[in-house]
């Protein structure tokens, strides 16, 4: 018999390859300015590459805890504590991931039995949905109120059933740059009072708010932290993106039954990485500077568009700038990103991509995570527009 690959039904098979690698490809093909995809182009703090160095050169190099290097989740519990007065035990309730996304992943798995529910806010970020199908959960859309992306709790609750195992949070919001007031966690917290749903609140961009709002993370709020993994990404807040290195929050029952998923999947994260982000830690500057710094990108980048006929949604948290189009173009969101990565020489996501059935309200995302001198190439090429 000749050796043959067998073939086997996809768990997966509405999954291809995702938007952000085909805007990057493109973005590249065509020499075009990459406001795409969500990562910094400029580098991050020396003073963080010293420290993994150091770590690396104390001979740090092998398997840390399972659950992450001891300082570093001291670390982690003291910020979310200082910040919002919710003690962790950096024990029993602190785990270090490989980064957001697999946190996301092993909360979900760890969680969603075959046949639960699990609601989704749309849009949002594109790994949730495959990882409710991998652990054969339903995935339950509850679309954000168009035009606002507001959460709409009458639409929450009406999707909320007996089977509902998980609900995925996501504040500041990517696509739509928007955050989560104090009343909306508030109210969240009285809908999910009488039930059993667990919540994952995604806030790996909790340091990007901008205008003087707070972020309010789910562990201000006894009644949403009581039932949350708390998901946050150094690689976000530092720069970091290639690092994969993130953290979830959960009160110990929830956290126990995490790291059993988080065993036997990536069993442990970067050793070097996790020793040079305690002693990092120990400054909170760079994090409490982080508003600021993403701030006057966020003006920089808006004070540029003026001028065109893109017409600027509000952006109140995260690194990202959505635009309405509809001023200057009929195609719609998908191929308009295609037409001006290729003829204006800018690579920009349609929010489509992050609806299960592609809802086009004409706008699309930028991200302005980038050196001046990117956006200001960026923005020569949009006024155009
Ligand atoms: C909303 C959201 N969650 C999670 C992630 C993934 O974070 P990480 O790179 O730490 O896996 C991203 C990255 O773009 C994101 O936008």
């Amino acid at each position: 018999m000749p050796a043959h690959t067998p073939t086997f039904p996809s768990k997966l098979p509405q999954v291809g390859i995702t938007i952000f690698t085909v805007m990057s490809q493109l973005a590249a093909e065509h020499g075009a300015v990459n406001l795409g995809q969500g990562f910094p182009d400029f580098h991050c703090d020396p003073a963080l590459v010293n420290a993994v160095t150091q770590a690396m050169q104390a001979g740090h190099n092998q398997y840390p805890p399972m659950t992450g290097v001891p300082a570093l989740r001291q670390a982690v519990a003291a910020k979310i504590e200082a910040l919002h007065g919710r003690a962790y035990d950096a024990n029993a309730e602190i785990t270090i991931t490989a980064g957001a996304t697999q946190a996301i992943l092993t909360a979900i798995l760890a969680t969603v039995q075959p046949g639960d529910e699990a609601i989704v806010l749309e849009p949002c970020y594109d790994s949730y949905v495959p990882n409710i199908e991998l652990a054969g959960g339903k995935v339950v859309r509850v679309p954000l109120t168009p035009g606002t992306f507001r959460p709409d709790f009458d639409k929450i609750a009406a999707a909320i059933t007996p089977r509902t195992r998980l609900m995925i949070i996501n504040t500041p919001h990517n696509p739509s740059a928007t955050i989560w007031s104090d009343q909306d966690m508030r109210t969240l917290e009285e809908l999910l009072a009488p039930t059993d749903i667990l919540l994952i609140s995604d806030e790996v961009y909790e340091h990007m708010v901008f205008d003087g709002a707070e972020h309010q993370s789910a562990a201000r709020f006894s009644g949403l932290a009581a039932r949350a993994f708390i998901v946050s990404s150094f690689g976000k807040t530092f720069h970091v993106t290639g690092w994969k290195v993130g953290t979830v929050a959960a009160p110990a029952s929830l956290t126990a039954e995490f790291r059993k998923v988080h065993q036997f999947n990536v069993f442990t994260v970067n050793t070097p990485a996790q020793y040079g982000l305690a002693a990092y830690l120990q400054n909170p500057a760079p994090y409490l500077e982080l508003p600021a710094f993403y701030e006057a990108k966020r003006n920089l980048f808006r004070q540029g568009l003026e001028g065109s006929r893109l017409k600027l949604l509000p952006s109140t948290g995260s690194y990202f700038q959505c635009v309405d189009i509809s001023a200057v173009t009929s195609l719609d969101e998908s191929e308009f990103c295609q037409w001006l990565v290729k003829e204006i020489g800018v690579a920009a996501i349609p929010l489509s991509a992050f609806y299960g059935d592609g809802f086009d309200q004409k706008v699309v995302r930028f991200c302005f995570a980038k050196k001046d001198e990117t956006l200001h190439a960026a923005l020569e090429r949009l006024r155009k527009l």
